[in-house]
């Protein structure tokens, strides 16, 4: 088989000579004689902490492409740190995938080792490779280990939650609050929740992009750079085989995806992401999937932030292959994993070491779990809602909305002692879709009336168009599409309106009638922070982001263009 990096390499015309010459550098001529090129797409940054550590991992990943007989090539791309990058980092998923996509097609490779860790940067490496079509195989950086304060776990993340609102609620001062800090990253590595990070690398081997049996391995673990070496071995390998996600990612490598992600209780993120990553490689995977898929799995891990323990627990008691395995007969037994085989022949000696922490299959954490797709006259292209996550008694509920228009009229009204809320009310946040904010946060999970958490009340109802923390729990309805400034309906609910919440029968409506809602004007000018950007990527962005019920990427990046480059000499 002819590598494809042999178009910039074969030969002894000028162009050859150049591309070899100004890559020799001590590196011998044998490297650009019939070694594949294996590119290491690394987001290692000191601005994405959860990330830092990837530079060690591709080092273990290099020896692997070398000792396999190819060349690795250190890739820097686009890195996003969830809790840094402002306003949020999902505006900037699909720039990192559009600029990895690019890079990867520009230069001499034939393959690609993604190293990815942080929430978003797993999903944009995953768009770029499916978009690009060449072998590739990532490598998740790992969450990090257990920290305690107190001499209780810490849940990175999730307990930023508990303990910000105990703060609220006059239980903990600032100063403990703060004291915490640094307890809660007790290492290297990503959050240890079943946040997002947690979700889409464990997600990620389930959709077969990843050697079975390597997500979740903590990122401190020695075993993780076992793994990288590995990784590395088995990309050269890819490239001989030819084996590129379109040739093995396929409606049943989604179905597996999902069956995982419920299993373990993921986050609702991941359901953009899988929409997206199934656009990029022309999968008709659609938004009621998930819950079709999804709804009848048990949730049989018992994380936070639905449940108790952490991370490297899951790691100890068997991780994601024994998780699969108590759920083998609900997989595809087609669908096939970067190393050429079908994901459930991995899953032959999985074995749960700890049943506390993975359930058996007879004694779930939660009986169904997976994510709800909501409809209704709120909601005509759909909601989401984890009930895993939420109060069973508000799963069914009426109550009169309170419509916030902006997070900044949130921030501005939510702590007014005289708000007019009581426990029943429900919480509307309107501005926060794709568009809206612009770039979908993570804010959803809106904080309770100062005064209802002291009286006691911890969950209410909240429907949002913007997206939640993996790492968050309550009552949340989300990705509510259309979004408000998109014009969808929720742009026209007042304060006062009633709001039907029926989780069992997947509704969510307004109880106003249709002729009522649509006299009123859907003035998207009056969602608060709505407005057209001047110039750059967010004016990109808003011009082309889907809604939340086709994964939010640009209209123009949806489907694979190759890897082939649109002119090829000069
Ligand atoms: Fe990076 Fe949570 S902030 S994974």
């Amino acid at each position: 088989m002819r590598l494809r990096s042999a178009q910039w390499y074969d030969g002894q015309d000028r162009n050859a000579y150049i591309h070899r010459a100004w890559m020799r550098r001590g590196v011998p001529g044998s490297a650009f004689t019939g070694r594949p090129q294996i590119a290491i797409a690394n987001t290692a940054s000191d601005l994405t902490p959860c990330n830092a550590h990837l530079n060690e991992v591709a080092a273990s990943v290099r020896d692997g492409v070398y000792e396999a007989g190819g060349v690795p090539l250190d890739l820097p791309v686009v890195s996003l740190g969830e809790t840094q990058v402002r306003p949020t980092a999902m505006l900037w998923r699909n720039m990192a995938a559009m600029a990895t996509e690019e890079m990867l097609r520009a230069n001499p490779l034939d393959g690609v080792v993604l190293l990815g860790g942080c929430d978003k940067t797993i999903p944009a490496l995953l768009m770029a490779a499916a978009s690009v079509d060449l072998p590739a195989v990532v490598v998740p950086g790992g969450p990090m280990l257990t920290g305690t304060f107190r001499g209780r776990p810490l849940g990175c993340g999730t307990d930023v939650w508990r303990l910000s609102e105990e703060v609220r609620a006059g239980t903990l001062t600032a100063a403990e609050f703060t004291r915490s800090e640094s307890s809660m990253i007790r290492s290297r590595g990503h959050c240890n929740t079943m946040g997002t990070a947690s979700t889409m690398a464990l997600v990620a081997e389930a959709l077969g992009t990843v050697v079975p049996g390597v997500a979740g391995t903590p990122a401190p673990d020695s075993r993780l750079l076992e793994a990288a070496h590995g990784t590395g071995r088995l990309a050269v390998e890819m490239v001989a085989a030819d084996r590129r996600p379109g040739t093995f990612l396929t409606k049943g490598s989604f179905h597996n995806a999902i069956v995982a992600l419920a299993a373990v209780g993921g986050s609702t993120n991941a359901v953009v992401h899988l929409l997206a990553i199934a656009g990029r490689l022309g999968v008709d995977l659609t938004l009621d999937d998930f819950d079709r898929i999804g709804s009848r799995v048990p949730v049989l891990v018992d994380l936070q932030p639905a449940g108790r323990f952490l991370m490297d627990d899951l790691h100890r008691a068997g991780g994601l292959r024994a998780v699969l395995r108590e759920v083998r007969d609900l997989l595809d037994p087609d669908a096939l994993t970067v190393t050429g085989a079908p994901l459930v022949n991995s899953l032959e000696d999985a074995a749960v070491w700890d049943s506390e922490v993975i359930r058996p299959r007879g004694e779930p954490l939660v009986a169904e779990g997976g994510i709800a797709v909501l409809r209704g006259n709120l909601a005509p292209a759909g909601a989401l809602i984890k009930p895993a996550a939420a109060s069973a008694r508000l799963l069914r509920h009426r109550g009169r909305a309170l419509v916030f228009d902006s997070v900044e009229d949130f921030h501005a009204r939510v702590d007014d002692p005289d708000l007019d809320v009581d426990a029943d009310s429900v919480l509307v946040l309107r501005g926060c879709g794709p568009k809206g904010y612009p770039g979908m946060p993570e804010v959803a999970n809106m904080p309770l009336p100062k005064k209802l958490l002291a009286r006691g009340v911890r969950d209410m109802v909240r429907v949002c168009d913007g997206r939640m923390s993996g790492t968050a729990y309550g009552t949340v309805v989300l990705h509510v599409a259309p979004e408000a400034a998109a014009g969808g309906p929720l742009a026209r609910v007042r304060t006062g309106d009633v709001i039907d919440l029926d989780v069992p029968a997947r509704r969510l409506d307004v109880d106003v009638p249709s002729e009522e809602l649509a006299r009123r004007t859907a003035d998207v000018a009056t969602v608060a922070g709505f407005a057209r950007p001047r110039r750059g990527w967010e004016r990109l962005y808003v011009d082309h982001v889907t809604q939340a019920d086709t994964g939010a990427d640009l209209d123009f990046l949806i489907g694979s263009s190759g890897s082939r480059v649109s002119r090829e000499s000069h």
